[in-house]
């Protein structure tokens, strides 16, 4: 079985780490090659964005030692910041390292996931009577998904498609009064789903102004994809991650994100790290996920952390997390830039639930990084020794 704990990765120059990733994942010459070609996207970039002028290139490195769900991943990460890749790798490691115990210690990442429903928001004005217009929309129902359907038949026939439908009535206070929401539930399968779900949420607009006598105006994905959410957990065993100290250390440093949202905008700020990333290595869109991501920390009305840090009955470390994550493996930019689709083929993943929970479990190891470097020794000591080469870049150094 191949297996992504190899030592020495970090020590080797870039063809030799390539060869080995080349390897690993089965690449073929022509995709291995796109990946060294760090120059520019040729005539794609004039055909994906408006008024191109060049491109701007980020490093991809790829994350080590991840076992996610008893399957080894090498993880590709496109990043500018120091230290994230290294940082990512070395909780990985720890996961999967340590006395192996019941209750999962030292097995990696365990992951779980809904099923990919997206939501499409339509905004609903000028009903004299919002309750009973909820109630006309709801009893048309099935007229509702059958129209959004007729959108999207190749989704449809994946299994996919508008499922369901909620409606709530928001007063408002003010002059504009109340406005009937409308979330039309699309299972976007494999695709992060904007575009499916803004087509239907466009097209059964028209059906709903009739039925209401209302005006239909804004149609639009949700990016708060509380249907799409997804979990990983792991069990660091205490001896592979410095002892009960550094466990308590690093529950102190959740409690503290926990309580105050100071420190919880930079906990969840190095979650993100490790989610954007991966994220914009298989050119999903960050924007959506950390829209998600920032809005579902404060679901409960309070800004919380991401991640939760506790302690089991062997006083082994356990952590978890839990968040919306829209990605694809098909669509937009996915299958059309041609790095982002080296890079899935180095994730091997066969859906986008899959490459969600890859991502899920990178945040978690990208955060356990940061807690435990904050809670010993600091955060300045590794990231300054990996980032000195930079500084030097900077003032003007050249080549090795
Ligand atoms: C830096 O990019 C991320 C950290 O600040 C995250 C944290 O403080 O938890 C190290």
């Amino acid at each position: 079985m191949k297996r992504s704990d190899i030592s020495g990765f970090y020590k080797l120059n870039p063809a030799e780490r390539l060869k080995i990733v080349k390897d690993f994942a089965g690449l073929s010459d022509e995709a291995a090659a796109i990946l060294s070609n760090t120059a520019s996207l040729g005539d794609l970039a004039d055909l994906m964005v408006e008024n191109v002028v060049g491109t701007m290139p980020l490093p991809v490195g790829i994350a080590m030692n991840f076992l996610i769900n008893g399957k080894d991943y090498l993880i590709p990460m496109a990043i500018e910041e120091t230290s994230v890749i290294a940082a990512a790798s070395n909780a990985a490691k720890m996961a999967r390292t340590g006395p192996r115990t019941k209750a999962g210690a030292g097995t990696g990442f365990q992951t779980s996931s809904t099923e990919p429903v997206m939501i499409g928001q339509i905004q609903l004005m000028n009903v004299p009577d919002p309750s009973s217009a909820k109630f006309t929309i709801l009893a048309n129902k099935d007229r509702i998904l059958e129209i959004a359907n007729e959108q999207d038949p190749v989704l449809v026939n994946l299994g996919g498609g508008a499922k369901g439908l909620e409606v709530k009535v928001i007063d408002t206070d003010t002059a504009a009064g109340s406005m009937v929401i409308i979330h039309l539930l699309v299972d976007v399968k494999d695709a992060m789903g904007a575009n499916a779900v803004n087509t239907m949420a466009e097209a059964v607009a028209p059906f709903i102004e009739q039925i209401t006598g209302g005006r239909v105006y804004l149609r639009i994905i949700s990016n708060l994809a509380t249907h799409r959410l997804v979990s990983a957990r792991a069990v660091f065993a205490k001896d592979a991650i410095g002892g009960e100290e550094t466990v308590d250390g690093i529950i102190n440093a959740y409690l503290f994100a926990k309580y105050d949202p100071y420190r919880c905008a930079t906990h969840n700020k190095g979650i993100m790290n490790g989610i954007d990333a991966v994220v914009i290595a298989t050119g999903n869109d960050f924007r959506a996920v950390e829209a998600g991501a920032y809005t579902y920390a404060f679901i409960t009305g309070k800004y919380l952390p991401l991640t939760r840090w506790e302690k089991n009955r062997d006083n082994d470390l356990v952590g978890t997390i839990e968040l919306p994550l829209a990605v694809g493996i098909v669509g937009g930019a996915i299958r059309a830039h041609p790095t982002a689709k080296v890079n899935l083929e180095i994730l091997g993943v066969k859906t986008a639930n899959e490459l969600a929970e890859v991502i899920a479990a990178v945040g978690l190891a990208q955060n356990f990084a940061a807690l435990r470097a904050l809670a010993t020794e600091g955060i300045q000591r590794g990231h300054m020794s990996l980032h000195a080469r930079n500084v030097a870049i900077a003032a003007g150094a050249d080549g090795k």
